[in-house]
């Protein structure tokens, strides 16, 4: 197995990819700590796993609070012995074009998009420094190396959220700590929930994925938890600073 005992921290691990990441991360043999601010979805992920013959724990977390953030963090840390792996995934798309965002969405988006993965970045570091080595994946999007229409608030914090990795990986690059950037592209969860709504409906989405995606489909969670395996494990260990765009050809 290629994460045998590793410690895997992941946030928003309740539903979509980051559930499937998790899952991945411990049939690899990691011992996963899923947590997100749903603490039903976490335990229901954290029981497949088990269930597997995997090892994970479920913790209620939400991200925007930045104590419980850093204090989940060291604490697991202490209680595991170490941190290999960061996964942080959570994030939030808030629809529209300048004139419709509303100023607290954009401030919304920034905690989730941007800010929230500094301060769970900001704490994994001296627990990988103590180890030597370490694996942080931050989710951008395929948003992060591209423009979309009406999305004002998600493609400018995704954009950011890359460049603070890059910036990341730049520094920590000579202790061995990597950073690279998820970018997925249209992955069918409940998270296009409301650009569901903003194309009008479940049949537009689908036309629209099957026009705009070169590949002319959605991708799937199994599809980009194969990447998470990828980056967090030593298979990419001289890959830091990328932005890994998994998107059936969208941002060709
Ligand atoms: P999802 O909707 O299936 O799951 C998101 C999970 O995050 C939920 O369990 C939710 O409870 C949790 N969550 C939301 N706010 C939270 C908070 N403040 N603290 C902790 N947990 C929180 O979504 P999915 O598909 O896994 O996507 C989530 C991430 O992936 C986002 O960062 C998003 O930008 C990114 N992404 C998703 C794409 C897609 O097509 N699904 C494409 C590109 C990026």
């Amino acid at each position: 197995m290629l994460l045998e005992d590793r410690v895997a921290f992941v946030t928003g691990a309740g539903s979509g990819i980051g559930a499937a990441g998790a899952e991945a991360l411990a049939r690899e043999g990691a011992v996963v700590i899923v947590t997100d601010k749903n603490g039903k979805s976490a335990e229901a992920v954290v029981t497949r796993i088990i269930e597997s013959g995997g090892k994970a724990r479920a913790l209620t977390l939400d991200v925007t609070e930045d104590a419980a953030l850093t204090n989940a963090i060291e604490t697991v840390t202490r209680d595991e012995g170490r941190l290999d792996i960061l996964h942080s995934h959570a994030g939030v798309q808030i629809e529209g074009k300048l004139e419709q965002v509303a100023v607290a969405d954009m401030d919304l988006s920034w905690r989730l998009n941007v800010r929230s993965h500094f301060v769970a970045a900001k704490a994994a570091i001296a627990p990988m420094r103590r180890l030597g080595a370490g694996s942080v994946i931050i989710t951008s999007s395929n948003s992060g190396v591209q423009y979309d229409r009406e999305m004002i608030a998600y493609a400018t914090t995704k954009h950011a959220v890359l460049a603070m990795t890059r910036q990341m990986a730049a520094d920590y690059a000579r202790e061995n700590i990597r950073f690279n950037a998820l970018c997925p592209g249209f992955i069918d969860t409940p998270f296009n929930h409301g650009f569901e709504v903003q194309m009008g409906g479940r049949d537009k989405l689908e036309a629209y994925v099957r026009d705009a995606i070169p590949m002319g489909r959605f991708g799937t969670v199994e599809e980009i938890a194969e990447a998470i395996v990828f980056l967090a494990s030593d298979r990419s260990s001289f890959m830091t600073g990328h932005a890994f765009v998994i998107d059936g050809g969208e941002c060709i």
